[in-house]
């Protein structure tokens, strides 16, 4: 069977490489940029210094900073209009997964709205919005974007996926092409200094879930394969000093270029269970979405485990477990537990312990959770398939 690879044509990595942002966007023939970003990085200067060094490189730019946690229609819309009224010709998107995500919706709307995006109205464009949703249903690549992550994580910068979330009724609607793939990725771990300990251990969590999620997927080809086993082994060899210390420049560069590896291998590859239960709990209880996979993490791969036991060992390698002498299923047992101190170690919550989730509320929604979670067709690629009575177990098992 034939395999797809695809990814941005440019990506720069390592300390500086978001310096490049103006020569970037110039080789793109880009005279005005929209910034696209959240409040949180505006206030740390860092929308800032990009338009300092597109200024430099003869682009004027102009900012929308208005981006929340898990990025909606509505952020999406609001993005789009400025793009157009500031008659913008590159998005540069810097942040975390929410900056990035959104950034790729308002590319993507720009180009496929109707008549070439600029003269189609918002509201017509945002009605569309909802059929592009799923795999490989945008017809037009988006418009010029440049990506720069300010976290160590979503790898979103060399992603084909956005996730954008419909407000009105509670779903995170995830799109799937190459057309939404950024021009450039500029993975700077500098960037990351700032990501306080709990977000560093939560991105970090989410990228190691990418990364265990497109090696036992199966839609694993050899070259993700390769891709995700070394995100697995650069994420948990550096997850636990980057947020002991986030000065350590060595560990945030690890985390960094390794969560865009781990992205590379999921956009090619696919996620499964983990991210197809983890969704809906983010769209219910709006909990970070690092956080929803890193509660159902052990326990999803404890029963996925029988499904591919000696990709499970190769993972508990990558780890850095020592397997000798163990049995095929010890060894891939130590995926598991490999994983369980980890989350320990950087003292992730278990779902029951998190605030935002009220226990009546999660019994109220768990059957509706777990049809949300097959809709979405991630389980579908887990190398043991869920029923949604599984699933359900599994929800009230990791509470
Ligand atoms: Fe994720």
């Amino acid at each position: 069977m034939a395999m797809t690879l695809t990814l941005p044509p440019t990506i720069i990595t390592g300390a500086g490489a978001s310096e490049n942002v103006g020569e970037q966007a110039k080789q793109l023939s880009a005279t005005n940029a929209l910034i696209v970003t959240d409040p949180g990085i505006t206030k740390i200067g860092y929308a800032d210094k990009i338009a300092q060094n597109l200024h430099a490189a003869g682009i004027s730019s102009t900012c929308f900073s208005d981006v929340t946690p898990d990025p909606t229609l509505q952020n999406v819309q609001d993005g789009r209009k400025q793009y157009t009224d500031e008659a913008c010709d590159v998005i540069v998107s810097i942040g975390g997964g929410s900056a990035i995500d959104c950034g790729k919706g308002i590319a993507m709307i720009l180009t496929n709205s109707g008549t070439s995006g600029v003269a189609c109205k918002p509201e017509l464009a945002m009605g569309k919005f909802a059929d592009y949703m799923g795999v490989d249903k945008i017809p037009n690549p988006g418009a010029p974007l440049i990506a720069i992550p300010t976290t160590g994580g979503t790898g979103s910068e060399v992603s084909k996926v956005t996730v954008i979330t419909d407000t009105e009724r509670n779903v995170k609607m995830m799109l799937s092409s190459a057309c939404l793939l950024a021009h450039v990725a500029l993975v700077d771990p500098l960037l990351s200094v700032t990501t306080p300990p709990h977000l560093t251990a939560a991105v970090g969590v989410d990228a190691l879930t990418h990364a265990i999620e497109a090696y036992i997927s199966k839609r694993a080809q050899p070259i993700t394969d390769a891709l995700a086993l070394k995100a697995i082994e650069m994420i948990s060899g550096s997850l636990r000093q980057a947020w002991a210390d986030g000065e350590n420049i060595r560990a945030r560069t690890d985390m960094m270029i390794g969560a865009s590896i781990a992205g590379m291998a999921f956009s090619n590859s696919s996620v499964a269970l983990v991210h197809g239960m983890s969704r809906p709990i983010g769209a219910y209880f709006h909990v970070h979405h690092g956080l929803s996979n890193s509660v159902l993490l052990r326990d999803v791969m404890a029963f996925s485990v029988v499904g591919a036991p000696a990709r499970f060992a190769d993972i508990a390698r990558a780890m850095g477990e020592p397997l000798d002498g163990l049995s095929p299923m010890c060894q891939a047992d130590a995926a598991v537990s490999a994983v369980e101190r980890l989350v320990t170690d950087i003292q992730m919550p278990r779902l029951g312990e998190i605030d935002k989730i009220d226990k009546e509320k999660f019994e109220n929604v768990i059957e509706q959770m777990a049809a949300d979670a097959i809709a979405s067709g991630s389980p579908a690629n887990n190398p043991r398939q869920a029923t949604a009575e599984e699933i359900v177990a599994l929800y009230r098992q990791c509470f």
